[in-house]
């Protein structure tokens, strides 16, 4: 099949420097290669890991709570024309972040794409120890990269066109259409925000109650066959003892092949469109000798390649 690669850069969705140098530490241990070669696809990627420098405003202070919420919109609108460019020529398309901010980016290019191709809406199965639903002002950190459901299913809203009002219909997604899997760590606001909009969550409690075979079972079950899915991985939803360098980790997570068969699972359903690996940050590792960045790295290779048909037989 045909894949485009989007390589994001990117950091400013939250506090921590190194998070940018998730994809090219990705691509570096050899991902994109393994894809063409092992798997055949037919890569579109330019070949560039985007740091979108020349799109960082030169004074960015807070708004409505938000960080850098001027550099954020201008970077997750221009991944969005990015993912769209690929969508729209049917192609699969594979994001390497960042930080889960890139999101907003992501899933608004895909969604639109699928619009015009399919005449469809887009699923998102989003997997995560968090559920990034925050609104601006329900955030306690005023981070972005815990608010990039919130703008895309318009829970959250902004007139402001730099400030994420370029976001319009065609870009969002439906409530109905979002599943959460390996849920942990919820603030207060976003689980109430879950409870009044009924949205499909399978949370660690429940992965431990059913099995994730269950899970998937159900998580797929509820979306259909139909319906086009997009999948947002957080690598932070993975056990630290998988994935110890990311920015918030969270203990009690996903084994690394529960994560897998997630992957597993979203691509034999036949109906994955696109796929974002996220927060693979380098640059925190617990460990010695960078044994903690290269397993979590590790980790986000194995996740991709699961979500694009490694283990078919
Ligand atoms: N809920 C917290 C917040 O709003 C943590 C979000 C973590 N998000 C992530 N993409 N790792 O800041
Ligand atoms: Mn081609
Ligand atoms: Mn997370
Ligand atoms: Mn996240």
């Amino acid at each position: 099949g045909e894949l485009g690669v989007v390589a994001v850069g990117f950091s400013g969705g939250q506090g921590k420097a190194g998070v940018d140098i998730g994809p090219a530490a990705m691509i570096e241990s050899g991902l994109l290669t393994k894809l063409k070669e092992d798997l055949g696809y037919e890569v579109h990627h330019d070949d560039t890991v985007h740091s979108y420098k020349e799109l960082t405003p030169e004074s960015d202070p807070p708004f409505r709570g938000m960080k850098n919420p001027k550099t954020v919109s201008a970077v997750t609108r221009k991944i969005s024309e990015q993912v769209y460019e690929h969508a729209k020529e049917g192609r699969t398309v594979l994001t390497l972040g960042g930080d889960h901010s890139i999101a907003i980016g992501t899933i608004s290019g895909t969604a639109k794409a699928i619009r015009e191709r399919l005449n469809r809406e887009l699923a998102v199965i989003w997997v995560d120890a968090h559920t990034d639903i925050n609104t601006p002002e329900g955030s306690d950190s005023g981070n972005v990269h815990g608010m990039p459901v919130s703008f895309l299913t318009g829970l959250a809203k902004e007139e402001r066109e730099d400030v994420f009002g370029w976001l319009k219909s065609e870009h969002m997604l439906s409530l109905k259409k979002l599943v959460y899997i390996g849920l942990r760590d919820v603030d207060r606001f976003e689980k109430q925000v879950l409870r009044d909009h009924k949205v499909k969550a399978f949370s660690m409690h429940d992965i431990d109650r059913h099995g994730i075979g269950k899970v998937m079972e159900m998580a797929l079950g509820y979306i259909g066959t139909d319906t086009p899915i997009h999948l947002s991985f957080d690598v932070d939803a993975l056990d630290p003892m998988w994935a110890p360098s990311t920015g918030t980790p969270v203990r009690g997570g996903l084994t690394l092949r529960e994560g897998d068969f997630i992957a597993e699972c979203v691509h034999e359903s036949g109906s994955m469109v696109a796929m974002d690996l996220v927060e693979v940050n380098p640059c925190l590792d617990p460990g010695v000798d960078n044994i903690g960045s290269d397993e979590t790295v590790r980790a986000g290779c194995s996740l991709v390649r699961c979500g694009l048909g490694e283990s078919l037989l």
